[in-house]
């Protein structure tokens, strides 16, 4: 796996590149990728379904010259932080610094590379939250309710919907919450669950009254059935656009926006004393937050961003908080007069040979231990982004095809283009590069056409047909090589000027490969770019 072999080539190679502008695009991109809480490295399940398909995206459109913004951060709220700093029995403080450094450093090490990581423990994002519900409250738009709600009598608390496990009215499995069911992934109130128990003292619950803040969906029903069913209907996946007509036909409840509970943001009412926002509230806050932290660190002005039409707005989810991004948020935005999302890609899961990522840690299998031990991670988004098809099934990783994969494509054929040939221009021309027959340059005209639709594979983040694309190529380069021989030509006394000429055929070939592959492989690229010596790749 190592590039040693292309280390060595020289300078001096023309700059050229293939014209991929796509006409009528955003003025800006806003991009999101999910923020992952800070409880621990659950997020290796999303890296699939979030983070590289996102992070690719982001990096193909940077290359274009695009004005990208791709924001994220640590989801520090919510009850499952508290939950977490009791099984290692420390402070929910303790535990955010710590799970928010060490997931950004698992970013880092991915190459996922954001604008900015944010958190949602910091005072502007306290800010953020607390006057997006404040002006949804004056407007009118929250209802409050007096309900009776679970209180663990031994454990002196009312409980969370978190904190409250019991059996799915839907699918029977006992892995229910009262939020969600792990199971079947149905999104439950707590009173739904049968056989409710608490997961604090294990007490059964009893019902005491408390007040909330609601979100009335029902009240708002039109618009997101004409949101979702009409407008988004061709563009979303229609798996989709399918949960979110059952969740429509199932009947919008009205869902509880604040919590009793001592972490979080604090609900800013007087009549709220030891209530904070619910976490699904905060967080995609958090999305905004961050882009203002991101302005203020660049001298930028944020406002563009959320409020401007021209501006797309992407986000990027794993399919198991649908849910929250295509129905509670798009409602809390446009309640509020907020521009709504343009587009919300939802992806599967990444899962360790055929098993999902959080059952399989501890086998020696986690892809992110290969990283650990200093693995490039460009091999493991490779093999990542040849599965992506921009449809929302499991990726999933098998550590032999992984290897076996990485070796034939990237290895073996792709590198090994370089290592052919740059060789004989370092060694034989002191690192000059030749002129081209007219064979080579049909060769490189092919090529050029053949790569140019690989912007829209990008665009449509089908990132599996871009790489299958970019394989075939790099195939018809090999098969160039392999029929004029430069091995062969080296050892012919006149064959001087032709050995230079297929060298440099070859390396201008690795070089327009190379630009293609650059949104997946942004260190390997990196690392050809200065080997080359010419400027960094772009693709318009
Ligand atoms: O499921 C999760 O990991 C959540 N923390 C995702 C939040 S996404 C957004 F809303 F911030
Ligand atoms: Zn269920």
């Amino acid at each position: 796996l190592k590039l040693s072999e292309i280390r060595e080539f020289g300078p001096r190679v023309p700059i050229r590149y293939f014209c991929t502008l796509t006409m009528n695009s955003p003025k800006r991109y806003l991009i999101t990728a999910a923020l992952p809480y800070a409880n621990g490295l659950k997020h290796v399940g999303h890296l699939a379904g979030a983070y590289i398909p996102s992070d690719i995206y982001a990096r193909y459109l940077r290359a274009q010259g695009r004005d990208v913004v791709f924001v994220c951060g640590s989801d520090e709220h919510g009850t499952a932080i508290p939950i977490q700093a009791r099984k290692e029995g420390t402070t929910a403080q303790a535990i955010i610094d710590k799970y928010h450094e060490a997931m950004r450093q698992d970013f880092a090490d991915l190459s996922i590379e954001f604008d900015i990581y944010h958190r949602t423990s910091d005072p502007l994002h306290h800010e953020t939250a607390s006057a997006f519900f404040s002006q949804l409250e004056k407007a009118g738009e929250l209802e409050t309710k007096e309900t009776e709600q679970y209180f663990d009598p031994e454990a002196n608390t009312f409980l969370a919907d978190r904190y409250i496990k019991g059996t799915c009215p839907t699918c029977q499995s006992n892995r229910a919450f009262g939020d969600q069911c792990e199971s079947c992934g149905r999104s439950l109130s707590p009173e739904e669950l049968i056989n409710p128990l608490s997961t604090l003292s294990g007490a059964t619950p009893i019902r005491k009254k408390t007040t909330h803040w609601y979100l009335p969906l029902g009240k708002h029903e039109a618009f997101l059935r004409e949101w979702i069913l009409e407008k988004h209907k061709q563009d979303w996946r229609p798996t989709v656009v399918g949960q979110c007509k059952g969740w429509i036909e199932g009947g919008l409840q009205s869902r509880a926006v604040t919590r009793d509970l001592d972490w979080g943001v604090k609900v800013p009412l007087p009549q709220a004393e030891g209530k904070v926002l619910y976490v699904w509230f905060d967080a995609p806050i958090g999305y905004i937050s961050a882009t203002k932290a991101w302005a203020i660190e660049n001298g930028k002005d944020w406002e563009p961003y959320w409020k401007d039409g021209e501006t797309k707005l992407v986000h990027f989810i794993g399919k198991d908080i649908t849910y929250f991004h295509t129905l509670f948020w798009p409602a809390m935005l446009h309640f509020s007069g907020r521009k709504t999302p343009n587009a919300v890609h939802v992806h599967g899961f990444l899962t360790v040979s055929g098993e999902k990522m959080s059952k399989s840690r501890g086998t020696g299998l986690d892809p992110l231990k290969y990283l650990k031990l200093g693995m490039n991670p460009d091999w493991l988004r490779y093999y990542i982004a040849a599965k992506l098809n921009g449809r929302n099934e499991d990726v999933d990783f098998n550590a032999e095809d992984f290897m076996a994969r990485v070796n034939s494509d990237l290895v073996g054929k792709f590198v090994n283009i370089a290592s052919r040939t740059a060789g004989f221009i370092n060694k034989r021309f002191a690192g000059e590069l030749g002129t081209v027959g007219a064979e080579d340059q049909a060769l490189l005209e092919q090529l050029k056409t053949a790569l140019t639709p690989v912007a829209a594979m990008y665009e449509s983040l089908d990132y599996a047909r871009a790489l299958r694309e970019i394989m075939t190529q790099t195939d018809r380069v090999n098969e160039y090589v392999a029929h004029h021989k430069p091995w062969e030509l080296a050892k012919q006394p006149d064959a001087n000027e032709r050995l230079q000429a297929v060298c440099t055929t070859s390396i201008e070939a690795f070089r327009l490969l190379s630009i293609a592959l650059k949104p997946v492989m942004p260190a390997l690229t990196a690392g050809i770019e200065a080997f080359l010596q010419v400027r960094p790749f772009v693709f318009s």
